[in-house]
């Protein structure tokens, strides 16, 4: 099979300073590799534009290895196996995998996806269009469903506060809330995300962060028996408030703090354990590569709740790679309801 001579590639051209810029990103052209032994070619069709993505742009982070300048952006993709010297891979199939924002790229086949390897996973278009496999039946959903379900354990007529609630983990979180038969209260930064989860996706009410006069207010008028679960997925001063008000022995899951992500210096913030204690509150740090070995478990899941129409998602698709990066800046400033992508049909 022949292929165009031009694998387009996104790059890291220099560090952030706070939110990033579009010129820190660079794009290059490198001839498309060849799959030596044992290893499979990759055309892109999706990339995906992930909050994790920032931290890796930055020269430390807590959780896995961070980019050196004119590294490939570490993103996920969706692709097409269009050249196969692995067992287990043929053309035609499609994958899924950490492969960097680039429109082809060489893998091994390896699996392993902890502290953001590159590994890969067989995709089954059937199901669902390729593109569900980076947000809804991807890592997102795969996050969405532990974090809630194993980690919180939500109970019938409980009230489930989930932040970040119009992109691509809050948006499943809350469906799955409800599918447990709680009250879910969304908060997210626009009333276009808030009516989206209130309307199409059945959460019970939503408040607008960046427009309430009080959140706490807010909180207290939409959860009258108090937070039952908080699903955090922003951290920071929203995460704050709402410890004010838990309900006995509530559960936490911090899953992201996208609103400490751009931040130069982690503000000093008053000490929450008297509120934590007080509600006997149980609070658990999640990263989802703690669940890889049971993906599979969550996506079977989703798919079936897809199926039945029990549950809905939404994309927010940029065309071509030389717009990823503003995809990725667009997405951390709130620009993307349901999950950010980046469509490769011309490349
Ligand atoms: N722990 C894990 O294993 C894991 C796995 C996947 C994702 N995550 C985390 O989960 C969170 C959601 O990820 P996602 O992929 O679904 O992204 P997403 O919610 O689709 O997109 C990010 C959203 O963050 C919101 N945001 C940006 N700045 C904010 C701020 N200062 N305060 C409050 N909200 C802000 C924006 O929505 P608004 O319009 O509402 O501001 C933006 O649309 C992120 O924090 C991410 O890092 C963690």
């Amino acid at each position: 099979m022949a292929f165009p001579n031009r694998n387009r590639k996104v790059v890291l051209a220099r560090r952030p300073n706070g939110m990033p810029v579009e010129d820190d990103f660079r794009l290059v052209d490198d001839p498309v590799p060849e799959a030596g032994p044992g290893e499979l070619l990759v055309r892109a069709h999706y990339l995906s534009a992930d909050p994790f993505q920032r931290m890796r742009l930055d020269a430390g982070s807590g959780y896995g290895k961070t980019l050196d300048i004119g590294d490939v952006v570490k993103g996920r993709m969706v692709g097409e196996v269009v050249q196969s010297n692995h067992p287990k891979y043929e053309t035609g199939d499609f994958v899924e995998g950490m492969l960097g924002w680039q429109t082809y790229a060489v893998s091994d086949g390896s699996i392993e996806r902890a502290e953001y390897a590159p590994g890969i996973t067989k995709v089954d278009a059937d199901i669902a269009p390729v593109s569900a496999y980076l947000g809804i039946l991807g890592f997102p959903g795969v996050t969405a469903y532990f974090a809630l379900l194993e980690v919180c354990d939500p109970q019938p007529g409980e009230t489930v506060v989930v932040t970040g609630a119009g992109g691509a983990v809050g948006s499943l979180a809350g469906q799955l809330a409800k599918i447990r038969g709680c009250r879910v209260i969304g908060i997210a930064g626009s009333d276009e995300k808030l009516d989206h989860v209130t309307g199409e996706l059945g959460f019970d009410g939503g408040i607008n962060y960046r427009s309430s006069p009080d959140l706490l207010a807010d909180l207290r008028r939409l959860c009258p028996d108090r937070v039952n679960v908080h699903f955090d997925n922003v951290g920071g001063d929203i995460a704050h408030t709402i410890l004010h008000h838990l309900a006995r022995d509530a559960r936490i899951v911090l899953v992201g703090n996208i609103s400490q992500n751009n931040l130069p210096e982690t503000p000093f913030r008053p000490d929450v354990t008297g509120l934590l204690m007080t509600a006997r509150a149980m609070t658990k740090g999640f990263i989802v590569y703690d669940y890889e070995d049971r993906a599979d478990e969550a996506r079977k899941a989703i798919a079936g709740w897809l199926a039945e129409g029990k549950i809905r998602y939404r994309e927010t698709i940029a065309d071509g790679i030389d717009q990823a990066p503003a995809a990725f800046i667009s997405m951390l400033q709130g620009g993307n309801i349901g999950k950010q992508l980046i469509r490769l049909d011309d490349i």
